[in-house]
């Protein structure tokens, strides 16, 4: 009687959901282990994406776990993730790829409990399991009068058994998602629409009009409330990351965690590490709410001198953007993204000795073997520094290039002339995308309406393919330096959009013509 109610109803009121209409195992395993801890409408565009990366259980079973984990971002609670990839392997090396039409041996899978195995067994193989999730036990405990704790195991066991006795001879899995479905929009925890579902006149709680009261559930535990200090330590445009080996959220990338201690010393955490930091920025509070804790964060910024640690390692934004990260690390990653990405910003006279510093090293790095020692000693900081003021005296802009507060190097740009004069990004922060954002911002400054000029060295291969992708395609003129030594440099042209004469001479020198 209840089932063919419910089938009846399903037929006119079921939900149109993403996972529906299929009978692949497979795939309602997929949606079975997502829906475990979230709720249907966010499932949905998560299911569709690790679909198409992972379409069958063998494409799953092959993949690496960091890619699974990335795939699960967002969903959290990620024991789910790796035991979905356990079970992957186990159903490829024991079944062939092929799931097994079985509640107990469904049941044996990692990550799947009793909940899943009927799931899975009722919707793909149509076998008899009631499917006791959170709305079948509120739909069947008011159904038949169950007003006993239900999170006590006998009561859950008497429960389940009622819902083997209503099962269908056909028709299991319809019958299980029908009362997912019932619970989800009528029998609703709290106030449910009782004038509006289908067993009313069979209903006990709705005959002694106690259905609100319904499931009888012992109060839960407060959550336990967790301080924690985030230390975004960064080193030459990197941040320091660890994969968690704890039980929450393990295997996961997150950045330096310690307890937060308002009194303590800040850099005793970062010690542990083996990292010498030094506090740069209170970057303010954040806090993620688990299922049994909360962390309460305060995010810090710290940086280190030198990328040494005994555990971890420094990312760069791009590697950091790569690796599976947890949801409680949103604030912190958002704080790390904009640490990590580079700045351009014009000199004041308080900046200038660190860009100079940064300018000299990246300067020496770039001549070494060209010129000679003694030439090379001679760029020093001060020397540089004096360079960048007379730069600005002749009415240069002067920029500095900043990535995590550190001065990573120096762009000069001639209005005047139409001219990038200088760029130099340190040796220890090149590769992090800082050159690029410079030339984009100094092709941005000069609007691009008239040529445009940079000096390069030629063999500069790094700085040939910069400029070459930035549009600066044309070579105007070579010169040379140092014949003894053929040391040259190309003079190179990004064509203004008003100015077609100088980019047309510039290519026909770079054709030979
Ligand atoms: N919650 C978990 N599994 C479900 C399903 N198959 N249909 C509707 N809601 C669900």
């Amino acid at each position: 009687m209840l089932s063919a109610l419910m089938l009846a109803w399903y037929d006119e009121n079921g939900r149109t959901l993403p996972f529906r209409g299929t009978k692949d195992p497979y795939r309602i395993w997929v949606s079975e282990i997502m829906l475990q801890q979230t709720r249907t409408e966010t499932v949905g565009a998560y299911y569709e994406r690790f679909l198409r990366r992972f379409p069958d259980v063998f494409a799953l079973a092959d993949a690496p776990e960091e890619d699974v984990l990335k795939c699960w971002e967002g969903l959290g609670y990620y024991s789910r993730a790796r035991n979905l990839h356990k079970a992957a392997k186990k159903v490829v090396k024991q079944y062939g790829g092929r799931f097994p039409a079985d509640v107990t041996a469904l049941r044996a899978l990692p990550g799947v409990g009793d909940y899943t195995a009927a799931a899975v067994a009722s919707i793909a193989f149509d076998l008899p399991a009631p499917a006791m999730d959170g709305n079948l036990t509120r739909v069947l405990s008011r159904f038949h009068g169950v007003r006993e704790d239900v999170g006590v195991p006998s009561v859950q066991r008497r429960l389940a058994a009622l819902g083997q006795r209503d099962m269908p001879p056909v028709r299991c899995g319809d019958f299980n998602q029908a009362l997912m479905d019932l619970g989800a929009t009528v029998c609703v925890p709290g106030t449910p629409d009782c004038p509006r579902c289908p067993l009313r006149t069979l209903c006990d709680a709705c005959r002694a009009g106690d259905a609100e009261d319904l499931p009888v559930k012992a109060a839960a535990k407060p959550p336990v409330n967790v301080s924690l200090a985030v230390h975004l330590i960064t080193c030459h445009g990197r941040i320091w990351m660890t994969q968690r080996k704890e039980a929450l959220l393990n295997h996961l990338w997150v950045y330096a965690l310690s307890a937060d201690e308002p009194d303590g010393d800040p850099e005793q955490p970062l010690k542990a590490l083996g990292i010498q930091a030094e506090r740069q920025a209170d970057l303010g509070p954040a806090r993620h709410v688990f299922t049994h804790r909360v962390w309460n964060m305060r995010l810090f910024h710290d940086r280190a001198g030198s990328a040494a640690c005994r555990s971890g390692r420094f990312v760069t934004l791009s590697e950091m953007q790569a690796l599976p990260m947890p949801t409680a690390m949103r604030a912190a990653r958002e704080a790390a993204f904009r640490l990590l990405t580079p700045q351009v910003i014009l000199s004041d006279d308080a900046s200038l000795p660190l860009l100079a510093a940064a300018y000299a090293d990246s300067w020496k790095d770039s001549h070494a073997g060209i010129c000679a020692p003694a030439f090379l000693a001679d760029h020093t900081a001060a020397h540089m520094e004096a360079v960048l003021r007379g730069q600005r005296d002749a009415g240069r802009d002067v920029y500095g290039l900043w990535i995590a507060g550190e001065a990573a190097g120096v762009l000069v740009i001639d209005r005047q002339e139409n001219e990038l004069v200088s760029l130099y990004v340190h040796p220890d922060c090149q590769g992090l995308g800082i050159g690029r954002a410079a030339v984009a911002y100094a092709v941005s400054v000069l609007d691009g309406r008239r040529d445009m000029r940079v000096t390069v060295l030629c063999g500069n291969e790094r700085a040939r393919a910069l400029y070459q992708s930035s549009g600066f395609d044309s070579v105007a003129e070579i010169r040379v330096l140092d014949p003894q030594r053929s040391i040259r440099e190309e003079v190179r042209i990004r064509p203004g959009r008003e100015t077609d004469g100088l980019a047309r001479a510039a290519q026909e020198n770079a054709d030979g013509g």
